[in-house]
């Protein structure tokens, strides 16, 4: 089973200088409350910038390289058929967070069954989108409004 969790503006954005465009405590609470003793899968780009080790999680790292070596130490299980992956893991029961970046939100998309979008208060520079997912047949199952952001989530 493959879920997916990204922050993203109005517009899209997910990320500026290969890094996050903001920096938001709630969301990253969010983040380590979903992801916490999970499995969680992550492009190679996206984990080359984390600046610390990210506890109490199973990392995946997606790469077309046969080893990385992350500046966090992070230990990572590295995934060079993503595509395989993705298919093999669509209707397995073992479940697995896909937490970007792009290039990796981009594969996983059709084989996903939920998404949990935060929606971000922020309309300045990005270079970086999430990849359009209104053809894709998701529904919006619940919202969820916190102080500053909203959660929402969809199933199909
Ligand atoms: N807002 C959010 O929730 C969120 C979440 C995550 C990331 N981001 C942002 O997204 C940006 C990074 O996204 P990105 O698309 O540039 O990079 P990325 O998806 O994190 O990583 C790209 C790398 O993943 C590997 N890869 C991609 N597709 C592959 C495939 N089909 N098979 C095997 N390996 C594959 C390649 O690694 P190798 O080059 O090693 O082969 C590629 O260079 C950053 O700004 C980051 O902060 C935002």
């Amino acid at each position: 089973m493959l879920h997916l969790i990204v922050a993203m503006s109005k517009q899209g954005a997910i990320g500026l200088d290969g890094k996050l465009p903001w920096h938001h405590s709630g969301d990253l609470k969010h983040f380590k409350e979903v992801t916490w003793n999970q499995k969680v899968l992550m492009g190679r780009k996206t984990l080359a910038k984390l600046p610390r080790v990210l506890p109490n999680r199973e990392i995946y790292c997606v790469t077309r390289q046969k080893d990385v070596s992350l500046p966090s130490g992070q230990e990572v299980t590295i995934i060079n058929d993503f595509e395989g992956f993705c298919q093999q893991h669509q209707h397995s029961d073992d479940l697995f967070y896909i937490a970007g970046g792009a290039s990796i939100y981009q594969v996983a998309l059709p084989y996903v069954s939920e998404m949990i979008v935060s929606v971000i208060n922020y309309d300045q520079e990005a270079d970086t989108f999430f990849p359009s997912f209104i053809q894709e047949g998701f529904r919006l199952s619940r919202r969820e409004k916190k102080e500053d952001f909203e959660i929402l989530y969809y199933r199909r």
